[in-house]
């Protein structure tokens, strides 16, 4: 196994979109940023150094971070931000995990134009479990404002209302010639019978997004860096932190062939963004005149594909669920109103899991005051369950709908076998939420709509080949059930990977305790680990 040195120099640069220049946080200058390459079994060592006017981190999305949760990088969860004029080191070994991964600022709203993918590629003298493929190549689907990002969030909590939608989708940062004022997107060329591995991210800020390409079938190989058993689709559903690798041949006619990614949109009335990002697949022996030909997409409100998209994922490797579970967590998501100072009218909006609103200290990072016993950072009571169960398919009362703001934490003893049901409360709107839990994969056992009901949904749990994902898609005004051993001890975010929704406190940690010896135990902090002044 090899370590990798990098060096990401968090730095503003001027960035030309739809006609209008931004100045926007990158790292190196690059946006999107830049792709790592690595093997399973390597170690990566990245040093950041802000030079940017904001606090910053990085987080590594998907990495399992064994024993190295000093270097996830959520701020105030398990660091504190890096300063301006800061820097720190994120050392961690990536094992067992093949696929793709991504990286991408976790403070404030910086990773709309701070992220980049990491690609594992097979361990050292192993291969692909198919045939390997004649070329690889990434796509990150993403979202830009004509604004300053961090500008966009902090305007939207001062008023409490939702924040300005995006100005376009991306692929690789370029929104593409459907666009106004905007240039032919990034094109990928391919050889007639050639196959592509391509590695599709879902780094949009709030927006699950479908993903097409013109006459081409995909073969899904794999999600969120572990194998699935092959399966054709004509497109894809990404939640924001998923990413899903394909295989696509070059069978079709020479020709110039759109890709293409839009909004799937589940809540209801809610404003978002209706155009289509593409990028050109480019047949190398096609005429370069030739107009690429434009796939049709899904509607935006096309609930039957997404599902029979995200039920069709069977993990490839012999799924190791817990049989018996030790903790049977039943958590909530979804949006709320509040109606405390400053607005006492109830139009700020609020998000919740189990009816907390999730707030981060700003004193400590919750792991550094869980390794060091400092009081008063957190406190312990997240609840298995919400306060009160309540029809889940609409018409809520109206009392339910305000959260308390808490930093509850959630204790797990040292290799407690999990299972959580995630619920959309269907609240303000229902929405499908991608929930991403950090330094864990899990089993996604069953999902569904309407109400979770334990007595009969049980049956309909896989515990043979579930897929293993660090982000589930909870279906729109459903449920999700997921499935992990609490083998990595230490403090690990739980959250809506929808930017906006934990900028509104949908999310949770996990407090994972040690266990006996100095395996089963956290690592100590590394010496420039930044704390908060
Ligand atoms: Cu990809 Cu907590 O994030």
């Amino acid at each position: 196994a090899v370590t990798h040195v990098h060096q990401f120099v968090i730095q503003e640069a001027s960035v030309k979109r739809l006609c209008k220049t931004q100045h926007v946080m990158t790292v190196n200058g690059m946006y999107p940023g830049p792709t790592l390459e690595i093997k399973n079994g390597d170690t990566l060592s990245v040093k950041v150094i802000n030079k940017g006017k904001y606090n910053v981190t990085i987080h590594w999305h998907g990495v399992r971070q064994m024993r190295t949760g000093w270097a996830d990088g959520p701020e105030f969860v398990t660091q504190c931000p890096i300063r301006p004029g800061g820097s720190y080191t994120y050392r961690f070994t990536v094992r067992g995990q093949e696929g793709t991964l991504w990286w991408h600022a976790h403070s404030s709203w910086l990773r709309a134009t701070v992220y980049g993918a990491l690609l594992i590629q097979p361990r050292e003298g192993t291969n692909f479990p198919f045939a390997k493929p004649d070329r690889q190549s990434t796509l990150l689907l993403g979202e830009w404002w004509n604004a300053n990002p961090v500008d966009v969030v902090r305007e939207a909590t001062r008023t409490g209302a939702a924040p300005n939608i995006s100005d376009a989708y991306t692929i690789n940062g370029q929104p593409g010639d459907l666009y106004n004022c905007s240039t032919q997107g990034f094109f990928f060329s391919i050889s007639s019978g050639e196959t592509n591995l391509l590695r599709v991210v879902n780094s949009a800020m709030n927006q699950p997004l479908f993903f097409t390409i013109a006459n081409h079938k995909f073969t899904v190989v794999g999600a969120d860096a572990s194998y699935v058993k092959p399966f054709t689709t004509s497109v894809l559903m990404l939640g924001p932190g998923q990413t899903t690798d394909v295989l696509i041949s070059g069978d079709q006619p020479a020709g110039r062939y759109y890709m293409a990614a839009r909004a799937y949109q589940s809540a209801q009335n809610a404003p978002f963004d209706n155009t289509t990002t593409t990028a050109i697949l480019e047949y190398k022996s096609a005429a370069c005149s030739s107009d690429p030909i434009m796939p049709r997409l899904p509607a935006f409100n096309d609930t039957p594909t997404v599902t029979a998209f995200s039920t069709s994922f069977r993990s490839r490797e012999r799924a190791l669920v817990p049989a018996q579970i030790d903790e049977s967590l039943f958590f909530t998501v979804g949006l709320g109103l509040n109606n405390c100072p400053p607005n006492f009218n109830g139009t700020r909006f609020t998000a919740s899991m189990n009816n907390v609103s999730f707030s981060l200290p700003s004193n400590f990072s919750l792991l550094q005051a869980h390794i060091q016993g400092i009081r008063g950072v957190f406190t312990s009571d997240f609840p298995a369950a919400p306060p009160r169960v309540f029809d889940y398919t609409g018409n809520v009362s109206r009392s339910l709908w305000q959260p308390a703001t808490g930093t509850k934490l959630y204790r797990l003893k040292y290799g407690s076998r999990v299972q959580v049901v995630l619920q959309d409360t269907s609240i303000v709107t229902p929405e499908n939420h991608p929930i991403h839990l950090h330094g864990y994969d899990f089993y996604i056992i069953a999902e569904g709509f309407g109400n979770y009901n334990p007595k009969t949904d049980s049956s309909k749990f896989n515990l043979v080949d579930p897929p293993l994902r660090n982000t589930a898609a909870v279906p729109v005004g459903g449920w999700a059930v997921i499935r992990f051993v609490a083998d990595n001890p230490g403090v690990w975010l739980m959250h809506c990977h929808l930017d906006v929704h934990i900028t509104w406190g949908l999310a949770m940690a996990f407090l994972v305790e040690d266990g006996v010896g100095k395996l089963e135990a956290i690592e100590p902090p590394p010496e420039d680990l930044p704390i908060c002044s």
